[in-house]
């Protein structure tokens, strides 16, 4: 059974049709609302998400299916100590696919493993969140018309933020990319990420812990929350929290044509008087990723024959 855990479960040749397969359910919506009539997507949701859980949601009613929802570790027999195979195998019995979010890393895999429907990983602890990154693709090619070429600054917390891991997976698949890493020292990217995505490809990059003296180099700038419920102790949490924080002014040395993306939720790390500025396209992100997903669930639903 095919399911999506990691970015690389999606060939290049995938990416670009689900892209191609959103833009054309943005250009005609009415030609895919019957398409998962009668399916049900599960979404299995142990940690906290409004877009997420959401959009996946908003996704299924759009193709036509209906949705059956947990929310919360405490609201499912997670709560009676059940395991996450089992429940994986429980939910199997009731819906046609699965989207889950699991604080441990992990969690989606052992559920692939043990359904009989396909299995989206909606992220899964610190590791990787692939979903996100398709948002963000489809985002990146919209506002730049290419994926190819690019000077990608990821800023923030790029020790635990799975999507910057996501991210990264995926854009080191294409040509002429460079990446920025802007962070603490500690909240650099784990050295799996760089070994495997950046050093064995020989794809350029410098880590920094100053965005403005590189913010005018940048083509994207991907901004990232620091990820308090990862931390181990509160207090390196509030230290490190405020460590870089987005504003008009810093704006001013970014390019013209500068995209500034964020997976969202924000905290302080972008100003809200940056929201005005034609470079921001963090909400344009959200909307992306409910078209996405919508071609990501016609995907795999096709290819376990329930459509
Ligand atoms: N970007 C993202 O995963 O947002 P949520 O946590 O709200 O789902």
């Amino acid at each position: 059974m095919r399911s999506v855990i990691d970015v690389p479960d999606l060939s290049l040749q995938e990416l670009q049709q689900l892209m191609d397969t959103a833009e054309d359910i943005i250009a005609r919506p009415a030609a895919y609302s019957e398409c998962c009539r009668g399916k049900k997507l599960a979404t299995l949701f142990f940690e906290p998400s409004t877009r997420t859980r959401l959009s996946f949601e908003a996704a299924m009613y759009e193709l036509g299916g209906n949705v059956l929802s947990v929310t919360g570790a405490g609201t499912s027999s997670a709560a009676k100590g059940e395991s996450v195979a089992d429940t994986a195998k429980t939910v199997s019995c009731y819906a046609d696919i699965i989207a889950m979010r699991h604080p441990k890393e992990g969690a989606a895999l052992v559920a692939a493993r043990n359904a009989s429907v396909p299995v989206i990983n909606a992220g899964d602890g610190g590791h990787c969140h692939p979903t996100q990154t398709l948002a963000d693709l489809l985002t990146i090619r919209r506002e730049k018309g290419r994926l190819d070429g690019l000077t990608v600054g990821l800023c923030g917390d790029l020790k635990f933020g799975r999507t910057v891991h996501s991210l990264i997976t995926a854009m080191s698949r294409y040509e002429g990319l460079r990446f920025v890493l802007i962070s603490p020292e500690e909240l650099k990217l784990p050295s799996y990420v760089k070994n495997d995505c950046l050093k064995r490809k020989n794809i350029p990059y410098i880590q920094t812990t100053d965005l403005e003296q590189v913010i005018g180099d940048l083509d994207i700038l991907y901004m990232t929350r620091v990820q308090r419920e990862r931390f181990f102790n509160e207090e390196d949490y509030l230290r490190l929290k405020d460590s870089y924080i987005l504003t008009p002014e810093k704006m001013k040395k970014g390019r013209a044509d500068l995209c500034v993306m964020h997976p969202l939720p924000r905290v302080n790390e972008i100003s809200v008087a940056v929201d005005e500025d034609p470079r921001a396209c963090y909400f344009k992100q959200v909307l992306n990723g409910k078209y996405m997903r919508m071609a990501l669930i016609l995907m795999l639903l096709k290819e376990a024959g329930r459509l």
